[in-house]
């Protein structure tokens, strides 16, 4: 009754563990199986982490030649990449779930070349976690979501398992970027990454980092959304961010997601908040009538609710004046 198709895989269940800590070591994703998450995302390797690891090397190699540079480089991430890929083949041999890899683009980069090895080493799919803002005045409209689409592009031509892409809510042409990533042949679109929380300090003046986890108030959000693209553009689609409790999984269910992926409540609840969700799901989906969780998918998204303007209105001003009563 829970089976669901996300990504070209198909899933025991929509419950995904997301890219994260949790998902570092062959024992954490053996007892994410255990819980009952149908996929697990691996923590992403990331372009920054392996470009200052290199640097961190270099500067405490007093080498004159300018050539070592590029020579240590190469060794610090071949390093890197080879443990992500060793974590990749343990992984697929310990549990019989789908074990999704994470690039974090930062650019278009060298990615490309990592990704057949993610591939030779067995990951069932790879997901491209891609976060960017243009903070300057001088942004040419598109340039960001061509560049999602480069990145896409240049990994897909290199591997033959389903590649997905992982995108931020800050995209000013969301429903078109997603479309386009469509075009080109992304097996899925994740909705959305949680980007790094600035915050000031107001004693020490300073810029720190604020919550790195988020709260049930950000899953309105990820349903807006969610609903808006999944009416239109016609591609499998995972939530994440702000899916907390077990109702909060049927809500994007009925959005439009196929899968979501959790990490802030795991961290906060456990690993107990699966059976939690699978439960209370099966529950929901008798209750309401409906024969599979297939047949939920979506049935609240843009296409087929009557009144689009739950998703589309921003300002409602009934709204403001009873919360102004209250
Ligand atoms: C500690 C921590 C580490 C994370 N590491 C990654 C990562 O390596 N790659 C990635 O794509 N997302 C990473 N994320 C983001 C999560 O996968 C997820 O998209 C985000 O937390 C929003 O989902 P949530 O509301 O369920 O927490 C991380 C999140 C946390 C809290």
């Amino acid at each position: 009754m829970l089976k669901t198709q996300y990504a070209g895989l198909e899933l025991k269940n929509p419950i995904i563990a997301a890219s994260s800590g949790l998902t570092d070591s062959v024992e954490k994703i053996i007892a994410l199986e255990k819980a009952g998450v149908g996929a697990v995302v691996l923590k992403s390797l990331f372009e920054e982490q392996l470009a200052s690891q290199s640097e961190h090397l270099l500067n405490s190699s007093d080498s004159d030649y300018p050539e070592a540079y590029d020579y240590l480089q190469h060794i610090v991430k071949a390093h890197e990449v080879e443990k992500y890929l060793t974590l990749i083949r343990e992984a697929r041999q310990a549990v019989s779930i789908p074990v999704i890899a994470s690039i974090n683009c930062y650019d278009d980069g060298s990615w490309e070349s990592f990704a057949a090895d993610l591939e030779k080493a067995g990951a069932s799919a790879i997901e491209l976690n891609i976060q960017k803002i243009n903070p300057t005045t001088e942004y040419r409209p598109g340039t960001i979501g061509k560049l999602h689409v480069e990145i896409l592009q240049k990994v897909k031509a290199t591997v033959h398992i389903p590649v997905t892409v992982k995108i931020s809510r800050n995209l000013s042409n969301l429903v078109s970027v997603v479309d386009q990533l469509r075009a080109a042949g992304a097996a899925g679109v994740v909705l959305f990454n949680r980007p790094w929380q600035p915050d000031i300090d107001i004693r020490t003046r300073r810029l720190v980092a604020g919550h790195p986890f988020s709260t049930p108030a950000e899953l309105s959000d990820t349903l807006r959304w969610l609903g808006i693209v999944s009416g239109q553009v016609k591609m499998t689609l995972a939530a994440s961010t702000g899916v907390h409790s077990p109702e909060d999984l049927v809500k994007v269910i009925l959005a439009g997601a196929s899968a979501a992926e959790l990490c802030s409540t795991l961290y906060i609840n456990g690993e107990a908040i699966v059976a939690k969700m699978l439960d209370f799901l099966t529950g929901w989906l008798k209750e309401q009538g409906f024969a599979s969780l297939q047949e939920a998918v979506g049935a609240l998204n843009y296409k087929n609710i009557p009144d689009v303007a739950y998703y589309e209105r921003l300002q409602f001003i009934r709204q403001y004046r009873e919360a102004a009563n209250h």
